[in-house]
């Protein structure tokens, strides 16, 4: 098991997972580590739908049965943040060996998030509809928290808003109630090695262009 600092270093998104099950204790130690995040009145708003097995396969089949009907309902970047979005698919699709020009190539790898790279457990991470940004905050923590003990036990893992695209095949799958917000889907399980994509750890920005010391 890594030291924080180089599990922080290490959690990286996975893209391609190898279809070996993840073992239940690892999930559930990692839940309730992920459970000592801090939350707004300590209302621990995080909630989350797994599913594995046939269940894991019968919502990838619907979810890829409603792309060939419906285009994702995810609102789209505001004008001034949409280069993020290219940037990173340059650099992701670059090292899974797409071209910009290659439409069916990225197409097929776009699907791909609605299988959830492969993961044999899929989650659906969700709020009550009632609360608002800082309890969405507290589920980000919770969420951080989840990906860092993942990480730490060797599991691969990658949020996707992708798969909120489709609240409603979710919702038949899952049992989720309407009166849960759909926030994400995330995709868990063992990192394929040979992936080239899944060795890619993204770049950030200076920090100093996201924080400001004033005296
Ligand atoms: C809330 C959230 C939603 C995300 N949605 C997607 C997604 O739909 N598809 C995807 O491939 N990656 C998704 N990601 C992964 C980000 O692209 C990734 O975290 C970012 O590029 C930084 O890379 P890293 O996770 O490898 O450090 C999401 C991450 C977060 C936190």
């Amino acid at each position: 098991m890594f030291d924080l600092e180089t599990t922080i270093r290490e959690r990286h998104s996975t893209r391609m997972f190898l279809p070996e099950p993840v073992p239940r204790e690892l999930i559930d130690e990692a839940l309730e580590l992920a459970a000592c995040a801090p939350s707004n009145s300590n209302i621990q708003p995080w909630h989350v739908v797994f599913a594995a097995g046939t269940r894991r396969d019968q919502l990838v089949a619907a979810l890829l049965e409603e792309t060939t009907k419906n285009p994702p309902n995810i609102p789209p970047l505001p004008e001034s943040f949409r280069h993020y979005r290219s940037d990173l698919g340059h650099q992701v699709y670059g090292a899974m060996g797409i071209t910009r020009d290659d439409k069916a190539g990225h197409d097929a790898a776009v699907r791909r998030n609605w299988e959830f790279f492969g993961a044999p457990l899929a989650g659906v991470v969700c709020m009550h509809q009632d609360l608002s940004s800082a309890d969405a905050l507290s589920v980000g923590m919770f969420l951080q928290n989840l990906l860092l003990a993942l990480t730490a036990r060797g599991l691969g893992s990658c949020a996707e808003v992708s798969i909120a695209g489709y609240p409603e095949i979710l919702r038949d799958q899952l049992g989720i109630p309407e009166e849960m917000a759909i926030l994400c889907g995330l995709a868990i399980g063992y990192s394929d090695p040979d992936f080239a994509a899944n060795n890619l750890h993204v770049g950030r920005e200076a920090i100093e262009k996201h924080v400001m010391f004033l005296e």
